[in-house]
């Protein structure tokens, strides 16, 4: 149990009206926490937001010794406040901790740091349908330092940030560009892990897809170039002749905590599931017999996207007419359903701040 100390602002800032962007406004406040070597985490305190001091040798400027994790707040239809699963970030906080040689946060530390700020923050959570407030928590090794090692302090911090749809289009289908030179991540690599250097590997394919109009890259195996693996922000889902196929975790992707909720949800609805490899020609085989039938990115700050067209190469996939599929459909107004406190919460996924 953290003892944690708040020292609230004398200047709070304005709120944002109109439509909200994604990850671009900060709330009043932020959590911090300390660790030194031989000392562990400590001093935990929640703090006005404010720019941060650090030795321009931080070791995380130079090799990029940092985690970071994504989760959401909501107003539930009874005023109250809710979060996801909150326990697998924290979980999955450790994995990623674990393959980059910081220090662990117990599961309960991280969740009471997370609601501690969620709760002096809370009237910054937005109400319009499809807004949140979007939580990160991160990680930075702050040692001042420049040899290659592990550094002996971090910082953990939490900020909020008030966000709308990850993508512009909303609940539009989503055009993906299936990359087919660039790779993300190789097994043994960091890519199950939660940690910039994943995503800084992405930015040159990202920048590719995106002049040619397409959202997001889906990233192929790292090897063979062949398999299916995840997008730049979400897990990937396909509906191939009835069934709910999606990449197995072989430990180049990252385990979503959104990809393990359909799998349950669609599970529990007795749909046939498939966790497997799937290579690129399956799908334009697919496609060509008619029985791609729909695709659906998820994620925390993408919820469920559906894919209306995907791109390899010369070939270009338009799945269920670019239009959102009655599956995806489902899936998304169950997960935001439980999420928002408007449907039962059978797998006990919800937790309220109070
Ligand atoms: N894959 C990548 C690369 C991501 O950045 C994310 C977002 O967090 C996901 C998948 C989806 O994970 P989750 O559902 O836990 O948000
Ligand atoms: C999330 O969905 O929480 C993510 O971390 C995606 C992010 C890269 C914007």
């Amino acid at each position: 149990m953290l003892d944690i100390k708040i020292e609230r602002t004398t200047n709070p800032k304005e709120k944002p009206t109109g439509k909200l962007g994604f990850g671009k406004v900060f709330t009043d406040h932020m959590f911090i926490m300390n660790y030194t070597n031989g000392k562990g985490w400590h001093d935990p305190r929640i703090v006005p937001y404010q720019d941060l001091t650090l030795s321009p040798a931080a070791m995380v400027f130079h090799y990029g010794q940092e985690m970071f994790e994504g989760l959401k707040a909501y107003k539930g239809i009874h005023g109250e406040t809710l979060l996801f699963r909150p326990d697998m970030n924290g979980k999955r906080t450790n994995d990623t901790n674990d393959r980059l040689c910081i220090p662990q946060i117990p599961v309960e530390d991280f969740v009471q740091a997370v609601k501690a700020v969620v709760k002096v923050d809370e009237d910054w959570i937005p109400t319009e349908p499809g807004t949140s407030l979007y939580i990160r928590p991160f990680i930075i090794a702050t040692e001042p330092f420049l040899g290659v090692d592990v550094s002996d302090t971090f910082l953990f911090m939490i900020i909020l940030s008030p966000s709308g749809a990850y993508y512009e289009s909303g609940l539009e289908p989503v055009g993906i560009w299936i990359e087919d030179d660039y790779v993300r991540a190789v097994r043994g690599g960091m890519g199950f892990a939660k940690t910039g250097g994943n995503y800084a590997a992405s930015l040159a394919a990202q920048v590719k897809a995106h002049d040619d109009g397409y959202s997001q890259v889906l990233w192929l195996d790292g090897v063979e170039r062949k398999y299916i693996e995840e997008v730049g922000a979400m897990n990937i889902f396909f509906k191939i002749d009835g069934k709910i196929v999606t990449p197995m975790l072989n430990g180049s992707i990252l385990p979503g905590i959104t990809r393990n909720s359909v799998l349950q949800l669609c599970r529990d609805w007795g749909m046939e599931v498939e966790e497997r490899r799937i290579s690129v020609d399956e799908l334009l085989q697919a496609q060509k017999d008619g029985k791609l039938e729909e695709c659906f990115g998820t994620g925390t700050a993408a919820v469920i996207s559906p894919v209306g067209k995907l791109r390899y190469k010369d070939d270009v996939m338009v799945i269920g007419g670019g239009k959102i599929g009655p599956v995806s459909q489902k899936i998304y107004d169950t997960v935001t359903g439980i999420q928002l406190g408007k449907l039962e919460d059978k797998f006990g996924w919800r937790v309220v701040v109070e």
